[in-house]
């Protein structure tokens, strides 16, 4: 109990005078367990994720996968076990000895620290690019920020747009931006409340085998950023690339994890080097 509900001890500009993208965004997740109705899907997960980490959940379909990322920002809400980030409980407080649901707007408060992007963008439709950027930092108080002006806004959507190569689109709605544009748009969002974590689900699984690339490479500059990253993706090659922590998932439980080197070159369990025959090779081979 004593890690997950330390509080942090540095002061904030001790963390700016360090360095701030990297003291920020300590996942830690214990003993998390998850059913839905008769259906145990995870079976007890214990990971940490240190700050600025990079780690590549990859496993088969139904392993649990997107169960677990949905409740690192609460949006699932975990049976057994807990998750922390940055010594902080999600979705919980402890009076006494008993822990406490946080009320609703407790939770939308601390999923600003938690970006998500997900398989199919989930842009708004009727709202520009910009506007889709600049929806959140407006709405939704940032954690221990002031609200943004609508002028402070959008110069910060624009810098955003601009990071993810899209600053001359900023006026085109969702429905005029190609598949990996709107992806981009997305993560821009997602990074508008300037997250402690970013989460992205199977991100590239819903383009044009063309249109990958381009989303991947901005998700390569973020894992450079400093950002802790925990990323599902059937990418293998992506993944060895970018993981600093390769996490393979089978029937609720993590059968293994490590360096990308050591899950994909020299797996030590039968179940992942059984999951890699048939899903790396032909990716490696091409
Ligand atoms: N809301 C839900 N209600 C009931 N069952 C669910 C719910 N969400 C997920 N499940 C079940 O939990 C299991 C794990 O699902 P999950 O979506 O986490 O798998 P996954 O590893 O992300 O799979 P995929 O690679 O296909 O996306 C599956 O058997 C799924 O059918
Ligand atoms: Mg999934």
């Amino acid at each position: 109990m004593s890690t997950a509900l330390r509080t942090t001890t540095q002061t904030p500009s001790a963390a700016a005078a360090t360095d701030a993208v990297t003291t920020r965004g300590l996942v830690e997740i214990t003993k998390v367990r998850k059913s839905f109705g008769a259906a145990e899907v995870l079976k007890g997960i214990t990971l940490t994720v240190e700050p600025g980490g990079v780690a590549v959940i990859v496993g088969p379909s139904g392993s649990g996968k997107s169960t677990l990322l949905r409740t690192i920002n609460h949006l699932e809400k975990v049976d057994a076990g807990f998750i922390a980030i940055d010594g902080t409980l999600v979705g919980y407080a402890v009076r006494g000895r008993r822990l406490h649901e946080l009320r609703e707007k407790e939770i939308l408060k601390q999923r600003t620290e938690i970006g998500m992007v997900f398989q199919n963008f989930n842009l708004f439709p009727h709202l520009t690019a910009l506007e889709n950027v600049t929806e959140a930092p407006i709405v939704a108080p940032r954690a221990g920020k002031p609200r943004l002006s609508k002028a402070e806004a959008r110069d910060r959507g624009l810098e955003l747009l601009d990071r993810v190569g899209l600053k001359d689109r900023a006026g085109a709605y969702p429905r005029q931006l190609s598949g990996g544009q709107q992806q981009r748009v997305a993560i821009a969002r997602a990074l508008a409340l300037d997250p402690k974590i970013l989460l992205f689900d199977e991100p590239t699984s819903a383009l044009d085998p063309e249109l990958v690339n381009e989303v991947l490479d901005v998700i390569r500059g973020l894992a450079k950023s400093g950002t802790t990253l925990i990323i599902v993706t059937h990418e293998m090659g992506f993944a060895r690339d970018v993981a600093d922590t390769v996490v393979f998932m089978d029937q609720g439980q993590i059968v293994e994890q490590g360096t990308p080197q050591e899950i994909f070159t020299n797996p030590r369990e039968v179940r992942t080097r059984s999951f890699f025959s048939k899903v790396i090779e032909p990716a490696f081979n091409i």
